[in-house]
This record gives structure tokens, sequence and C-alpha cells, in this order.
């Protein structure tokens, strides 16, 4: 069976945070590791222009993101690391995409229907106020991402889930009206990753703004810890483990033994205190080292930015080609394209007469022997029409040995007629 394709990408607007990691990034890196699959992780910058319009804001958070992903350890020889924006063939494929995509699909989308929703209940008159059209078209743009490299598999956040199901419409539509290049992709979400807590308890998220960012320094991550909301329950009472936000983050991080052991802490009545001390030492030893890589990457753009080259260079490899199939499935095609000889054209053949066959032969040979005419020409017209016969074949000889294989056909035609031609003086 061939190995199926992962792909996900993350939004670069903002700075990586606890949530992203656990969520995200930590079990993309796990399934690298796995040799039946093939991993497309990217950078979406383009996706990033849609909701975040401070050029220095997507700029920085693109650095972030890149160098958390290899300080957290990616193996970019396993994995296909790469940004959005290096890959030329996806907003060619969006744009072929989009005239596949109906816009009643898109009326629907939540992203759309969220801010439609606003206006709404703000009273606006225009309930497309504020909506641009990379916002509406969000989701086709996704669909490209992912068709690009016939994913299988997309892990993503609940609330990501449509726009999997539009790109395998999307998909469909494509595959049925012209031929069938697209595979239909698959979300696949992990409901215990989506629910990462946040300082104030809700999931952690930007848009809350109650997050952990993954690489800050140990003092502010004391301190981020530290605003954690607690109950009020005294030292030495005994606390209630599933319902704290301490140890739900704790937990995320520890293995069995570790956890099962500061279970019983809390179950004894740790001080929230002590709670604290105990996440924030936790977490600040497991982070020391992936931290440092990541502040040396972020010294290092040039290092990181050659990574991502390299990624796109293999990204490239699978989607040009794949494009240039979409491109002629669609009609897009050089002027000279001729498909290739399918079944059903082989028994178009067979239904033509010998004469016209004959026909088509005669004025295929008249049209090569107008290429070579002049050489002919020069033959005929020479005082030793033998040594210059002799001299005209050799010389286009040499030309059809310099030229790649499809010129070199037409070439070879051109030789064989024009030795044909020739033949009473050779
Ligand atoms: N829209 C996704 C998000 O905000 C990011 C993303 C862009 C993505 N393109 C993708 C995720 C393709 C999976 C596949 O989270």
């Amino acid at each position: 069976m061939s190995k199926k394709t992962v792909l996900t990408g993350i939004t670069t607007s903002g700075t990586p945070h606890i949530g992203n990691y656990l969520g995200a990034i930590k079990p993309a890196i796990e399934a690298s590791e796995n040799p039946n699959f093939n991993s497309y992780f990217f950078l979406a910058d383009y996706h990033a222009l849609i909701k975040c319009h401070d050029p220095e804001r997507v700029a920085r958070s693109t650095r972030e993101i890149a160098a958390t992903w290899l300080a957290l350890g990616l193996d970019t020889d396993k994995a296909t690391f790469y940004r959005q924006t290096d890959i030329r063939e996806i907003p060619e494929l969006t744009w072929i995409l989009t005239c596949q995509t109906s816009k009643g699909l898109m009326n629907r989308a939540h992203a759309y229907k969220a801010a439609t929703d606003a206006n709404r209940d703000a009273g606006s008159e225009d309930l497309d106020d504020g909506v641009t059209m990379g916002l509406f078209s969000y989701p086709v743009l996704m669909a490209a991402d992912i068709l690009m490299f016939n994913a299988d598999i997309i892990p993503v956040g609940k609330d990501q889930i449509q726009h999997i199901e539009m790109a395998r419409d999307v998909a469909g539509r494509f595959n049925h009206v012209y031929e069938p290049l697209f595979t239909l992709p698959q979300a696949q979400v992990d409901e215990e990753t989506q629910l990462i807590p946040g300082l104030d308890g809700r999931k952690m998220s930007k848009s809350y703004d109650n997050t952990i960012p993954l690489f800050c320094s140990s003092d502010e991550l004391r301190s981020l810890i530290n605003k954690i909301k607690t109950d009020l329950r005294a030292p030495g009472e005994p606390k209630d483990p599933d319902s704290s936000t301490l140890f739900q983050l704790y937990s995320l991080f520890a293995n069995e033994s570790e956890r099962a052991n500061l279970r019983r802490q809390y179950e004894e009545g740790i001080a929230w205190g002590d709670a604290k001390r105990e996440l924030f030492e936790f977490l600040d030893a497991k982070l020391t080292a992936p931290r440092t890589r990541y502040n040396e990457l972020m010294n290092d753009m040039g290092y990181v930015e050659e990574v991502l080259h390299k990624g796109a260079e293999k990204a490239r490899a699978y989607a040009a080609p794949l494009l240039e199939k979409v491109r002629i499935a669609a009609g897009i095609r050089p002027l000279t394209y001729v498909p290739s000889a399918s079944v059903d054209q082989d028994d178009k053949k067979k239904e033509k007469s010998e004469e016209e066959l004959a026909r088509i032969e005669e004025g295929k040979r008249r049209a090569i022997l107008k290429q070579v005419q002049h050489l002919i020409d020069r033959v005929v017209g020479a005082d030793d029409k033998g040594a210059a016969a002799v001299a005209v074949v050799e010389e286009k000889t040499a030309e059809v040995e310099q030229l790649k294989k499809k010129a070199r056909q037409k070439a070879q035609n051109e030789l064989d007629l024009l030795k044909e031609e020739l033949a009473g003086y050779l």
C-alpha cells in the first residue's frame, strides 16, 4: 500500500504558545517520525494576511513559528517543511479551484458567517461590512494547500473541520468536471488536545488573551503561571486536580507516575502557591533545552531561511507536475499540445479509411519537408551535389544529437525525410 500523506499548516499571525505546541506541533512532529506516512508541514503566511494586516507581526510570527518547529526537533529530512508563499503553484491552483467553487458553499463558511452574524447583531445595514475577499475565499486557499499535495489526513482543531469538508467538495467537483486528479482529504481531530486550558481556565487561545508563550523567558513563565486562576481552598484542604488548570497543564507534559504523584499531593492538600511552583519548575525544566535552541535559531535566520528553501524545493517537486496536469485537464495548455494517444483516439483512427490515412500522412510529410526545403535547395543548387548532400545530412545529424528528447523527435523526422529526398545524391 502506498504511504498516506499527512499535512497541516499553522497561520503565521501570532507567537506560538503552549496550546499550539500540545495541540498541533507536538503530535505532528511525533507523526512525522512514523515511516508509514509522508508529512507536509507549512507556515500558512498567505492565510496570515487574511486576518492580520500588521506586516511586522506577520514577519515576526513567521520567524518565530519556523524557529519553534526546528527547535522542537522536527527532522526536515523526514518531513517536508516549507512556507506557503514559497510554493508558487498554490495561488495558481487556488484560482483554478475558485472557478470550481460555488459561492453558496462559501456563504456557509464559519468564518464568513461569524462576520456577517456580528454585523447583523450590531444592526449594521451592510452584512458584509469589513469582510474582505480574502476572508470570503479563505476555504479555497486552504483547499489548494491540501489538494496541491494530494494529502489524505489533515490534523486540525475542531474549528477547521468544515474547511476540510469544503476541500473535499471542491476536489470532488474538479474530479467530476475534468479528471480525477485529487485525493479527497479527511480531517483528523484529537479530542484530548482540544481542551488545553489557558490562564483563565478557558481554552488557551490568542483570541482570549490567556496564552503562555512556549518560549518566553523563565521569569515570564513564572509570572504567567502565578496568574493562573485557582479556587479559594486554603493550604491543607484537599484540592480537586481534575478541575485545576495547574494540574491539567502539568498532566499534559507529565508521564503516568509524575501525574499520579502530583494527584496525590493535591488530594493531600498542597497549597496553591506550592502547586504553582511545582508546575513552573516542571515546565521550565522541560522547556530549557528547546528554548536555548530556539534563541539560537532566532539569531540565525539565514540558516532557517535555507531550511525553508530546501523544504520548498521538495514540496514543489510534487506540486509542479501535479499543477501541470491540472492545467492541462482544465484546458490551459501549450498551443502545440497534443494529447497522448488514448483508447478512443485509437478507435477513431481505425474508423478512418486507408485513403484518408494516406492523405494525412502526405500532409504531415509536406509539413516536415517545408522545414528542410532550404537544405534541399542548397544541395540542388550546388555544383558538387553529392558532397553538398553529405554535408547537409551531417549538419542535420549533429543538430539532432544536441537536442532534447521532444525537439529531437521533430528534428529526427526532418532528418529522415531529408535523407529520403536526397537519396539520389547520397
Ligand atoms: N486555517 C488553518 C488555521 O487557522 C491553517 C491552515 C491553512 C491549514 N492551510 C491549512 C491547516 C491546510 C490544515 C491544512 O488553523
